[in-house]
């Protein structure tokens, strides 16, 4: 999958790309990200990318020009790829979203900075808005990193083991099990028993349950949407006739 990401800020980007399973993707051929300055297609001699808001107000705006020129540039007049910006504005991402996403083998990524993009960028450039979530940051450059990590992992290959993004909180339509690792005994806390009996079916079940019990208690919503079988709502009956607790 490839990326061409639009900021002004290009060095954010570099040092989170350069480690642990991006880094590893792009080496491996699955990642590639072209980082370009929306500064080098500035019209001025000063590189000037923002002006006052017409109508007054506070903040700047991102001028259009650049960006249109920095994006049909790179990637082609009309762009031969969506156009995605970020912006507090957008759709907001979704494990089922990043899936949908993670369809297109190229992306132009935009993020805007300050008030915000020139309307027209918008309205003639850009063909998705995507939020990370109903809080406001200063700028594009964190979410759009947050997207191409969330789509990357999906990529077949890019995890070590082919399934584990499909096991993955909100992947199945509810939040992952609880996990554990060595040592079995920790300040006397204990790993369950259960885990350590090699018994396959009975792990599973637990963890099935476990991961029900701990979307019930913390996002009982994702409930309405998940695949439940049989089973499992007869577990969840359970639970709500227990009015249980700690998960
Ligand atoms: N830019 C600033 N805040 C943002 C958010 N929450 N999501 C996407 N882009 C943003």
């Amino acid at each position: 999958m490839r990326f061409d990401v639009f900021t002004l800020f290009p060095e954010v980007f570099y040092p989170y790309l350069d480690a642990s399973i991006l880094k590893r993707a792009q080496e491996e051929g699955y990642l590639d990200v072209g980082l370009h300055n929306i500064r080098d297609w500035a019209l001025d001699k000063h590189h000037v990318t923002d002006d006052l808001p017409y109508g007054g107000g506070g903040g700047m705006v991102m001028k259009p020009e650049p960006i249109f020129r920095a994006v049909e540039e790179v990637v082609g007049r009309p762009p031969r790829c969506p156009v995605v910006l970020m912006t507090p504005q957008g759709e907001r991402l979704t494990q089922d979203k990043a899936a949908s996403l993670s369809e297109y083998p190229h992306l132009a990524l935009l993020a805007g900075h300050y008030e915000g993009v020139d309307e027209r960028v918008r309205q003639h450039l850009v063909t998705h808005e995507i939020s990370i979530g109903d809080y406001v940051l200063t700028g594009g450059e964190l979410p759009a990193l947050v997207l191409i990590d969330a789509l990357t992992r999906l990529i077949a290959g890019v995890l070590g083991d082919p399934r584990a993004a499909e096991k993955d909180s909100h992947a199945m339509g509810l939040l992952e099990h609880p996990h554990y690792t060595r040592p079995a005994e920790f300040r006397g806390w204990q790993v369950p028993e259960v885990l350590r009996s090699g018994h396959h079916a009975r792990i599973a079940r637990w963890r099935r349950e476990q991961a029900l019990r701990r979307t019930w208690k913390r996002r009982p919503e994702l409930l309405q949407d998940a695949d439940l079988s049989p089973e499992d709502e007869a577990f969840l009956a359970s639970l709500r006739e227990e009015g249980d607790g700690d998960a």
